[in-house]
């Protein structure tokens, strides 16, 4: 019997995923199959005709079993690109999302490439924020903030890779808690777990089985860690210095209440829409 081709397994494996119900079955597929056969997008499209043999059928076959069973393609390759760079991801860290490359836009319009400043990441997960930012600022230094171990060592991990490791630094420490000395930051970027109780009910399978919770949901309404921090933020900035904190599509109001009725934001905060339109990134200059 002739061995299948690269477009055979990559149309049963579609299928099959399709079958499943899981997102993205056909890109799925392709990616799976890029890591396996080491191709890129290019070369994949090129061999689609290449005749595969048993033994890499097989390899194939396994990652498109955990991927009919839900688990995400980023777990899967163990890498996600994030604003051009790769950041190395696994289990128990969120997965980085388009929507927050929006934030690094905005730090990128507030200061010049050649700035000296601090910044500080709350709750840096597979530390995108930080390790961007001081890849984009050659002259910047942070501190990043995480609960999770797992997140530490992925956040490490990424930092060494992209060559920042000496200009950030990481620590395993409650974001809720006072742990950045008074006055210390230009900069504070926060990506807080904002999703509500009821809305992780409404995720996709594929989020609520395989992401941290801990990564996810911000308390019964979603605003725990909006409300804890917020102050918390405000002691931590220099005065003139900015906070960005992306939030839920449904947090505006609330968030904006949050941070209006510290004193040291209060009548400098703005909401800012992502490229779908919704409410996404509380900006906020302390006075
Ligand atoms: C929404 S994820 C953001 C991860 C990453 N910054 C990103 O944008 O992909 C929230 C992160 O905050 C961490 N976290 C949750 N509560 C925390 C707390 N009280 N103190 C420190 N980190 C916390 C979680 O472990 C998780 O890594």
């Amino acid at each position: 019997m002739k061995n299948p081709t690269l477009k055979d397994i990559i149309s049963t494996a579609t299928a099959r995923l399709s079958k499943a119900g899981v997102d993205s079955p056909a890109l799925s597929a392709q990616l799976l199959a890029e890591k396996v056969f080491g191709l890129d997008r290019l070369g994949l499209i090129m061999e689609m005709g290449r005749a595969v043999d048993i033994e890499a059928a097989a390899r194939f076959e396994v990652l498109v079993q955990r991927r009919a069973a839900g688990e995400p393609v980023a777990y899967i390759l163990g890498i996600k690109g994030f604003y051009g760079l790769d950041f190395k991801v696994g289990p128990g860290v969120l997965i980085p999302r388009p929507e927050t490359e929006e934030m690094v836009e905005k730090v990128q319009d507030s200061f010049d490439r050649n700035a000296e400043f601090f910044f500080a990441d709350f709750g840096t997960g597979s530390g995108i924020l930080a390790v961007t930012v001081a890849v984009l600022f050659p002259s910047a230094r942070g501190i990043a903030l995480d609960l999770s171990p797992e997140a530490m060592t992925l956040a490490r991990e990424n930092a060494v890779q992209h060559g920042v490791a000496d200009r950030v630094q990481f620590v395993r420490a409650d974001f809720n808690k006072p742990v950045l000395a008074m006055e210390s930051m230009d900069l504070i970027m926060a990506n807080p777990p904002y999703l509500s109780e009821a809305e992780l009910q409404e995720v996709s399978f594929e989020v609520s089985q395989f992401e941290p919770v801990s990564a996810l949901v911000g308390g019964a309404v979603g605003d725990e860690d909006i409300r804890a921090s917020v102050p918390l933020i405000a002691g931590a900035l220099k005065k003139g210095g900015t906070v960005f904190m992306e939030i839920g599509y449904l947090q505006g109001r609330a968030a904006r209440d949050i941070f209006e009725s510290c004193a040291e934001f209060s009548g400098s905060v703005d909401v800012l829409a992502d490229l779908s339109g919704h409410d996404r990134i509380v900006v906020a200059k302390k006075k």
